[in-house]
């Protein structure tokens, strides 16, 4: 199949970034859609912010980035993604607002078309449940911030077919990603590992181990990495991070991967991390 024009449904952060790879390296011409044109111009604005770095970094030329510009198409009708040959769901992490969502991409895009969905830990088979077209649902999971991260994991519903699966594999390929099957499991392989340790790094907080720098310096410095699991999950989102943790507290039935209650707290305050100016640490002076 070939694949001229990708739906992207999510203009936030990882909506964005995915955009952003279809249109460079990707190529593609592409439709950003959300639920309000507010949304998706801010999304509109982050790939031109983004490319504008690239290319005074002489990663794409302003040539480049003027034709990419021009390859987009912002939306608040869903209705507008009938014209896409591929597209891929990047809402929040909510298993209601993702079935609602792909059972109005059902009816509105050709059958031909592959609905995949950037869930970072939820059943691709039961997503897949809620259409008409299992064989065409499949797990595409990027990282954050997606232009920088090379990893795409891929993840087969119980029914997805082989061709959706080297469709989607090549297409991970075409946006400069390199792509890694997972099956589908709470949280895959990504989340199953990174989320817990964030979690630990949260009760290490929680229960006064550490401050929040001391924590973040000694993953950083001790471990290499190249953020702290605090910063890490400001990055994230801290909501994201919670719903996360309950899909894997919730999958597995194993205490082990009880949400913190600080997270929790955070959350319920509207502390979400970077995206809300506040988390483990305040982004409201830009300290961090
Ligand atoms: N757009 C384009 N390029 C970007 C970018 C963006 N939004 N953000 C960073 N980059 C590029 C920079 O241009 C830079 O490229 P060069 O080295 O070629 O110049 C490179 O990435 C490094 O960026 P910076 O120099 O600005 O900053 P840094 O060295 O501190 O790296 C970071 C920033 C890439 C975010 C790094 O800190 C990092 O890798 N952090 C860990 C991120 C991570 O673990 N992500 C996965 C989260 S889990 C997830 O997303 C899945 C989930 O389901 C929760």
């Amino acid at each position: 199949m070939e694949v001229r024009t990708l739906g992207v449904a999510g203009a936030g952060q990882m909506g964005s970034g995915i955009a952003q790879v279809a249109l460079y390296p990707g190529g593609l011409d592409v439709i950003l859609c959300d639920i309000s044109e507010d949304i998706v111009r801010r999304g509109f604005e982050s790939i031109s912010t983004s490319m504008e770095k690239m290319a005074a970094k002489g990663k794409l030329t302003a040539d480049q980035k003027r034709d990419c510009l021009r390859r987009i198409k912002t939306t608040s009708n869903i209705e507008d993604l009938e014209s896409a040959d591929f597209v891929v769901e990047a809402v929040i992490e909510n298993e209601g607002i993702k079935a609602e969502l792909f059972r109005k991409l059902d009816k509105v895009c050709g059958a031909e078309v592959v609905l995949a969905t950037n869930t970072s830990s939820i059943s691709v088979t039961r997503i897949a449940s809620t259409t008409g077209r299992s064989e065409k649902i499949i797990g595409m999971h990027f990282m954050n911030p997606v232009p920088a991260m090379k990893l795409v994991e891929i993840i087969r519903g119980l029914a997805t077919s082989q061709q959706t699966y080297d469709d989607t594999e090549k297409l991970a390929k075409q946006f400069g990603k390199v792509p890694v099957e997972s099956n589908d499991y709470p949280g895959f392989i990504a989340n199953r590992i990174l989320m817990p340790m964030i979690n630990e790094a949260i009760y290490a907080l929680f229960e006064g181990v550490g401050a929040a720098k001391a924590i973040d310096d000694v993953m950083m410095l001790g471990m290499n990495h190249p953020m702290g699991p605090l910063a890490l999950a400001d990055l994230i989102g801290l909501d994201t991070c919670l719903s996360i943790m309950d899909v894997l507290y919730q999958g597995f039935g194993d205490p082990k991967y009880r949400p913190c209650p600080l997270l929790r707290k955070y959350v319920d305050a509207g502390h979400l991390g970077k995206k809300s100016g506040r988390g483990f640490y305040d982004y409201r002076n830009h300290q961090i």
